[in-house]
């Protein structure tokens, strides 16, 4: 599979494109920062990478680095097949609250930049064939909730939207992937306290991957956030405003 991934500098992207190389697919890696994508695309080799593994700038907060970004990873690989995007950004309640820039970026990063950096992949991923867009979520946008009444709002556009791609696109050969990880302990989730179901990165990029050879359209991982939020999605408003999750 010849697989594009934008967040593979750290975290649940760069388990993920390890476990892609370790398996022989050829990739190429979309990120923010030069140097991080240049130590990535080292450590990917090393992991198993059969050729040097291309890069190239792309910011979810700068949307005129989309074009150019995809058209450079397209000028590598020839056939695109999956284009897995795992970057974006978190910040507590308090923190987004007390500061309206950052959740600007924040919000254009998780939103209104992944949403447009799918469209503008979407034409070259059904010029192919149609392949795999798969995109990393987050339980926290199943529900209006306290602690995450901002960045939640974020990732539940974003899943709606990748809910409405996969509708509409399937047909066409071209599949949509919602991952929606519940805790993973990464840097994103450093410094807070983990909750029971707390989940670690590379067993979450196995379940990514798999998810994406199987062409399943919603993913929960860890598991045990799928039965969570069924309940959480299942309680009434007042016991909502009651309870701090
Ligand atoms: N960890 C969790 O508990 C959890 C739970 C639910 C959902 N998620 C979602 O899962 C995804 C991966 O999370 P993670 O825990 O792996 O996060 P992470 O370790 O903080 O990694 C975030 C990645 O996003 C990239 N990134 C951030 N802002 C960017 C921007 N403006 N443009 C391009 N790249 C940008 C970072 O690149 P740099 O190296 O340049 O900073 C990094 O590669 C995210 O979408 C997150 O919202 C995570």
């Amino acid at each position: 599979m010849n697989t594009i991934i934008v967040g593979a500098t750290r975290g649940i992207g760069r388990a993920i494109a390890r476990e892609l190389a370790a398996r022989g697919d050829r990739l190429f890696v979309l990120g923010r920062n030069a140097d991080q994508l240049e130590k990535t695309a080292a450590d990917l080799v090393a992991r198993g990478h059969k050729e040097q593994v291309g890069t190239a700038l792309c910011d979810l907060t700068d949307a005129s680095t989309f074009a150019p970004a995809l058209a450079a990873a397209k000028a590598a690989l020839g056939k695109v097949d999956c284009l897995v995007i795992t970057a974006g950004m978190f910040g507590t309640q308090d923190q987004l609250e007390a500061d309206l820039s950052f959740t600007e970026s924040l919000l254009q990063a998780n939103f209104t930049g992944t949403i447009l950096l799918c469209e503008h992949a979407r034409p070259l991923l059904l010029a192919d064939g149609g392949g795999t867009l798969c995109v990393l979520s987050s339980v926290a946008g199943d529900r209006g909730r306290k602690p995450v009444a901002l960045y939640g709002a974020s990732k539940a556009g974003l899943s709606y939207y990748l809910e409405a791609m996969d509708h509409k696109y399937r047909a066409e050969g071209m599949t949509t992937v919602c991952i929606k990880p519940g805790f993973v302990r990464t840097g994103m989730t450093a410094g807070l306290k983990p909750p029971p179901f707390a989940g670690d990165p590379e067993p979450v990029a196995k379940r990514v991957v798999r998810a994406i050879d199987r062409g399943e359209p919603l993913v929960y991982t860890p598991m045990m956030w799928r039965w969570v939020m069924l309940v959480i999605r299942s309680l009434p408003r007042f016991a909502m405003r009651k309870i701090g999750f």
